[in-house]
């Protein structure tokens, strides 16, 4: 058993965790949509006007702060007046990028009364590939115009009267790829005309532009560079990171398990260029944040012809603890991040399959993380070892992350050990301030490959955790490949 002591600095505070880091994103692909959240009024799966109550039900339990749709690849090949009016005679189309058709009967309408039913704040991403910028304006005028126009009372009569006044806006998905293959010198320039028209339409919207991927960094400079004196037209930019790619979801060594776990120092190094170069062209009257707006496991099972599902297991759930403990670091300036995507594809926070449904263990990440949402991330120390990956990469023996509520005087840790078969006990200190009580839970399993399944969906989840404390200090195990989430009331 490893031993590690650390010490929390309950005055020395970083920083505020946006609670939009722990935001999700789906997309019309494989089964996310259909039957993922819409099986339609008539289905015989309990469903609110269409939309499945099972997965609607789950979503709402985490609180998700945002969720962006409609893609991805899909939004620059989609037209959102295709998914408004009656469902019966929206046009059926050609789903571009993954290669099935597209009924359009989930579309913004239906979008937004899920956002409801889960608590999310929708982020819509416009399309800039192959649509135009009436397109987008207008989609902004329908969504959150108060005006008696043509539009407006489209919306009213399509069932909502009242502005939706969605705050998110993307300018298209990965334009350097799947949304129109652009270079950031004509992605720059046709970004201040579609911003500059949905600013007017709607001023009060934030908008995201497409940033870079790791294979392509500089895109983000050459971006800022060409809008010249327009900056203020961009509220974050949003860049994408994809780990685990070539890998397989269960088939696997222990090596490949270590090294994708060390690839969240490429999410670190994405994270610092990106936060470095919005910090330098923000002002003192506009900053510019950073989003990330697609992350997560991609395992080579993940195709299109497989609808981009993978089996979501424990090493998921450890790599996403470790994403959010990173994503802690960068307060204040990472403002959202979405993994992907929420339902049935790829890392995925619940899976259905016919009328069954269940959570994946990356699902409870979420659940024990949320307390975090909104706390001031506090300084610590420990004496962790740093293990060196296969691949050349650095990992934590053990990752700690501590945020303190003010409001109610709660400190939340969470700390993740990685290794596949050493248990860790961890003594924690508090510098300042003494424990009243706590409580804790931890997520593991038996083996590393476990997953759930609809048919058989408790295989992971959350248990007690034992803490030992006295007035300043804690002290519990944290078995192989575990996550847990602690809570301290404190005093005086
Ligand atoms: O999430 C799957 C795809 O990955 C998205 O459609 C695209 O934006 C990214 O390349």
């Amino acid at each position: 058993m490893n031993q590690v002591k650390g010490t929390i600095y309950t005055n020395a505070r970083k920083g505020q965790v946006s609670e939009y880091i722990y935001s999700n994103f789906m997309e019309h692909l494989g089964r996310c949509i259909y039957p993922g959240v819409w099986v339609g009024e008539n289905s015989t799966i309990p469903n609110d006007n269409g939309i499945r109550l099972d997965v609607a039900e789950a979503l709402s339990k985490l609180e998700l702060p945002a969720l962006r749709w409609p893609g991805g690849c899909f939004a620059d090949n989609y037209h959102w007046r295709d998914g408004i009016g009656p469902r019966t005679t929206r046009p059926r189309r050609f789903n571009l990028w993954w290669h099935q058709p597209e009924t359009n009967e989930f579309g913004t309408d239906e979008f937004i009364r899920f956002c409801r039913m889960i608590g999310a704040e929708p982020y819509l991403c416009a399309n800039v590939g192959s649509g135009t910028v009436e397109e987008a304006r207008s989609w902004v005028e329908y969504c959150n115009s108060s005006q008696d126009t043509e539009l407006t009372r489209l919306r009213a009569a399509n069932g909502s009267p009242k502005p939706f006044n969605v705050r998110f806006w993307g300018v298209g998905n990965e334009n350097w790829g799947c949304g129109g293959g652009m270079d950031p010198v004509y992605y720059g320039h046709l970004y201040r005309n579609y911003a500059t028209y949905m600013r007017k339409t709607a001023p009060d919207i934030e908008l995201i532009a497409c940033g870079s991927h790791p294979r392509i960094p500089e895109w983000d400079g050459i971006f800022l560079e060409t809008l010249k004196r327009a900056h203020h037209l961009v509220d974050y930019i949003a860049i994408h990171i994809y780990s685990a790619r070539g890998m397989s979801d269960l088939n696997y060594s222990d090596d490949d398990y270590y090294d994708l776990l060390g690839q969240i120092q490429i999410m670190d190094e994405q994270l610092h260029r990106a936060t470095a170069l919005c910090r330098a062209y923000s002002t003192s009257t506009h900053q510019i944040g950073v989003i990330m707006d697609e992350w997560g496991t991609w395992y080579k099972e993940a195709r299109t012809e497989t609808g981009l599902y993978q089996n979501s297991t424990m090493m998921d759930a450890v790599f996403a603890a470790l994403s959010f403990h990173l994503f802690h670091e960068y307060v204040p300036d990472l403002y959202m991040t979405n993994m992907a995507q929420t339902i049935n594809v790829l890392q995925s926070l619940v899976l259905t399959e016919g009328p069954l449904s269940c959570v994946t263990p990356t699902y409870y990440i979420y659940e024990l993380f949320k307390r975090h949402r909104g706390g001031t991330v506090l300084d610590l120390s420990c004496n962790a070892a740093t293990l060196e990956t296969p691949g050349g990469k650095k990992i934590p023996e053990v990752s700690i992350s501590a945020t303190y509520c003010a409001e109610k005087d709660i400190m939340h840790i969470t700390a993740v050990n990685p290794h596949l078969s050493t248990s860790t006990n961890l003594d924690l200190t508090l510098d300042l301030r003494h424990i009243s009580s706590v409580c804790g839970k931890v997520l593991t399993s038996a083996k590393v490959r476990n997953y759930n399944t609809p048919k058989n969906p408790d295989v992971i989840k959350p248990a007690t955790l034992d803490v030992r404390h006295s007035d300043k200090s804690l002290s519990f195990i944290l078995p192989p490949h575990s996550v847990a989430a602690i809570s301290l009331n404190l005093t005086e």
